[in-house]
């Protein structure tokens, strides 16, 4: 695991656009796992802007998203489907064919549906040749995807139930309303994330701190999902110097050149 440290949220978005523009770059049929949440959306502008001003091409890109809540409809301004699309599909031209996100639109009372459903989500990855580079926020528990903390380190996609501490997070997305937020979503599991050829998470901001220190300078546990990245020979993560703030030892400036 490689940790970069930037100055603030912008820079820690443009290095990122940077990484996943090189590896489009060199790999125009790439495999992309994508997140949503407020801190991959500067990125996905720089992305946009990188499309639309320096020609960098998504037609032969596939991608899959990390994660969907349960019972929200793609129409919904906060589901992810809905997410996704305002805030990058409709701006490059990735090919419609190509996108995947987990439905939200499953029953939570057929567990035997939503296994299957699940199984062919992860099919349908390894059909795509695996991911080559998963970009990944963090929540402020230390999840990633909905993979709370005491998520088995080895799960992969399936149903969990979010935790308060996450509702709560989110609740800034739902008006404030508790009540509003689903309370099921479905995610890519740990072990499905550990299988991407690299990992580049982001964080920004203060409240991030605690999460970043326990990933990046505490003891790989089911506690703190994220930590398990310090298994990962090619996880990168960029942080600003707020998300840093409470690690201990020096880390790096730059991103060494991916491929
Ligand atoms: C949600 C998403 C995560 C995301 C997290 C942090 O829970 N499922 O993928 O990393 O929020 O979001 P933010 O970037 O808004 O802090």
């Amino acid at each position: 695991m490689l940790v970069v440290i930037k100055k603030d949220y912008d820079e820690v978005s443009k290095e990122a656009a940077r990484v996943v523009a090189e590896l489009v770059y060199e790999k125009p049929n790439s495999v992309l796992g994508l997140a949503t949440g407020g801190t991959p959306l500067a990125l996905y502008q720089e992305l946009i802007r990188m499309h639309k001003e320096d020609g960098l091409d998504f037609s032969k890109v596939t991608t899959f998203n990390l994660d969907e809540y349960i019972n929200l409809p793609p129409s919904h301004p906060q589901s992810y489907h809905y997410f996704m699309r305002e805030n990058l599909f409709k701006h490059i031209n990735l090919n419609p064919r190509f996108i995947h996100i987990p439905s939200g639109m499953v029953d939570v009372n057929d567990i035997n549906r939503i296994n299957r459903y699940c199984e062919w989500y992860e099919e349908q990855m390894e059909k795509a040749g695996g991911i080559d580079l998963q970009i990944l926020g963090i929540g402020a528990n230390g999840h990633i995807g909905f993979n709370e903390p005491g998520s088995s380190l080895g799960s992969r996609t399936r149903i969990k139930t979010l935790t308060d501490s996450t509702k709560e997070d989110n609740a800034r997305f739902f008006h404030g309303d508790l009540s509003q937020i689903p309370q099921y979503a479905i995610t890519m599991g740990i072990g499905t994330i550990m299988e991407a050829h690299w990992i580049l998470l982001l964080a920004s901001g203060k409240n991030k701190a605690n999460a970043i220190k326990d990933t990046v300078e505490g003891p790989v546990c089911a506690r703190v999902p994220a930590s398990i990245l310090q298994m990962h020979r090619k996880a990168i993560i960029i942080v600003d110097e707020d998300a840093a703030s409470m690690l201990s030892i020096e880390y790096e400036a730059l991103t060494p050149d991916l491929l």
